[in-house]
């Protein structure tokens, strides 16, 4: 990344300068004038500070020897002090050639980088809860669990995505009870979860009448902890019957994730974890349950036992992050989980640090938002019926047939199926993906579907765009276009447009990088919109096939530039992209 060779030559600078202030903290950023350099560092205030000397002579000094240096000299075309002590940075020609040479040479792995080499990421995504429906925060924590999961691959991380589907608890109880007495084994697989969820409200409507069947409910639970036969096999056909019908939406959704251990998995590690904890001094009995007291750190108290000796949800995420830093030495546990989440997985990461189980472990609640409907309320059909997953992906794929309808009516319906599944799955996923992920999202259909807004089908359109331009310029000169960047071709691109749209290139792997640092793929949408956006300024203001050959074999190597840069994005986000559009 040229950012950190920016680094790097500042450090070597600094270092021969003034030798004792190379552990100095400084910056180097993208300012947000053009005419403030590709970079922009801080670095001379910083150091001025401590040498108790004006920052602009400090920064006069730097910039002096950086262009003295004859290697650093042909990184940028110019370097200067500027205002009250920055350093701006403007990348040469030549290294803008080499980053779009690279673009061309390495297409799928650009981007890509061995920054995360030997250390282990755990996803934490998804996470359904078995006999519920899949409901829109869970879409959101597989999508943008899913594209983290990407990011972090593309960078060199092993990661492991896990599933942690809620399949135990008191609840299973009550769904054992209704099934063996209502139940029917053909129409519960015919339609798991909506079978499931009937049977649940019926058990809900009928104990209001007969008190006693909460009481039988809790014996069922009974029953499946101590893994009574029946019971264990009616709790694992409604597990795997949800898991059938979370599937379908996984392979709609093309996520696949690597284990689905589930809270049943730590049943047996449990008691463990309540005795260690006991024994260390961090749990004791209150009112008859047992808690890890957070008061002096001003959190509630963590449950980990109730009144009744049941473990929870909590005393499972425990024992759920013990193993995976015993088994997957996890460096990095993210959790993919809502807002509302946020106080809870606070109580757990400090019970966690008490506890000393995860003492190196990063562990990260990677917040999202609610989705809301249209007007900003909350999000169901017109009925006030929450929505269900399979007609929200339906209806965007629907929507995006219609567009694609209208915008190329020549294509045959098989293609334009085919088109309109990766348009409008990709249309959700961006959806969620390009906004800031601690925001609530609004589904907007219009703007989501649409062809020059800030979404899916703008940016697949724009690398379909250019794909029609290879091919019309193939049919034009009956021969496969050699794209390169070499020097006479480089040089026919002019500033403004076309070298603009090479200095934001060299920045994708910043973005990617800053992406995982900050667990937000939104970085990766933003970085591929604005790529995108200036790909079609250019594309609308200068003709690229109706140009004198080598101009033109310039700019088709620039387009391709950018097509394999939006596709890398794409990617990343989980979002393919058609040929054609
Ligand atoms: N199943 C939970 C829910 O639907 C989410 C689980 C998140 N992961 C975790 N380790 N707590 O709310």
């Amino acid at each position: 990344m040229i950012k950190q060779e920016i680094e790097r030559i500042i450090r070597a600078v600094v270092a021969a300068k003034f030798g004792s202030l190379e552990d100095a903290v400084f910056e180097v950023e993208n300012p947000k004038q053009k005419d403030n350099g590709d970079y922009s560092s801080n670095v001379a205030m910083v150091l001025a500070k401590r040498l108790e000397k004006n920052p602009r002579e400090v920064a006069d000094e730097i910039v002096s020897d950086i262009l003295k240096d004859p290697q650093s000299g042909g990184y940028f075309r110019k370097v200067e002090a500027a205002g009250p002590g920055f350093i701006n940075f403007y990348i040469s020609d030549e290294k803008l050639r080499e980053n779009a040479q690279k673009i061309l040479d390495k297409k799928e792995k650009f981007g890509r980088s061995k920054q995360g080499e030997g250390k282990t990421v755990v996803v934490d995504y998804s996470s359904i809860n078995i006999a519920k429906p899949m409901h829109v925060g869970h879409l959101r924590s597989t999508i943008i669990g899913q594209a983290l999961y990407n990011i972090y691959g593309s960078l060199g991380y092993k990661v492991i995505g896990d599933n942690h589907i809620g399949d135990w608890g008191t609840q299973f109880g009550k769904m054992i009870y209704a099934y063996k007495y209502w139940g029917d084994k053909k129409i519960v697989a015919k339609n798991p979860v909506e079978e499931m969820t009937k049977l649940y409200v019926r058990f809900h409507k009928e104990a209001e009448a007969n008190k006693e069947l909460d009481e039988l409910a809790r014996t069922e639970t009974k029953k499946l902890q101590n893994k009574d036969d029946e019971n264990i096999k009616i709790w694992k056909f409604l597990v795997r019957e949800s898991l059938k019908d979370a599937n379908k939406i996984y392979k709609i959704l093309n996520v696949k994730i690597d284990y689905t251990l589930g809270e049943s998995f730590y049943d047996e590690m449990l008691s463990g974890i309540v005795r260690e904890a006991t024994d260390k001094g961090y749990a004791k009995k209150s009112e008859g349950a047992m808690i890890i007291d957070l008061d002096n750190f001003g959190l509630p108290p963590f449950l980990v036992q109730k009144t009744d000796g049941a473990y929870l949800y909590a005393t499972t995420d425990l024992a759920t992050a013990k193993y995976r830093k015993e088994k997957w030495n996890a460096d990095k546990i993210l959790y993919i989980v809502s807002n509302e989440q946020a106080l809870y997985l606070e109580q757990m990461f400090k019970s966690l640090e008490l506890l000393g189980y995860c003492p190196d472990t990063e562990l990260k609640h990677v917040k999202f938002g609610m989705v809301l409907g249209e007007a900003g309320k909350k999000f169901s059909t017109r009925k006030g019926d929450t929505v269900k997953l399979e007609d929200l992906i339906a209806k965007a794929v629907d929507m995006a047939k219609q567009v694609i309808d209208e915008k190329n009516p020549g294509l045959s319906q098989k293609e334009k199926k085919k088109i309109a599944w990766t348009v409008g799955i990709g249309a959700i996923k961006y959806n969620d993906l390009s906004q800031n992920r601690l925001t609530d999202i609004v589904f907007n259909w219009d703007k989501m579907l649409s062809f020059d807004g800030n979404s899916a089908p703008y940016l697949q359109y724009t690398c379909a765009r250019i794909n029609s331009l290879h091919e019309k310029y193939k049919n034009e000169n009956r021969l496969e276009a050699i794209l390169t960047f070499q020097k006479p071709h480089l040089e026919l691109l002019r500033e403004g447009a076309e070298k603009d749209i090479l200095r934001y290139l060299v920045k994708y792997p910043e973005a990617v990088e800053s992406a995982a640092r900050e667990n937000s793929p939104h970085l990766v949408a933003l970085y591929i919109y604005n790529l995108a956006s200036d790909y079609n300024t250019f594309y609308n203001s200068y003709p690229i096939l109706k140009t004198d050959k080598d101009l033109m074999k310039a700019r088709l190597a620039l387009s391709e530039a950018v097509a394999i840069v939006l596709k890398n994005g794409l990617t990343l986000l989980g979002i393919d992209v058609p040929d054609r559009m």
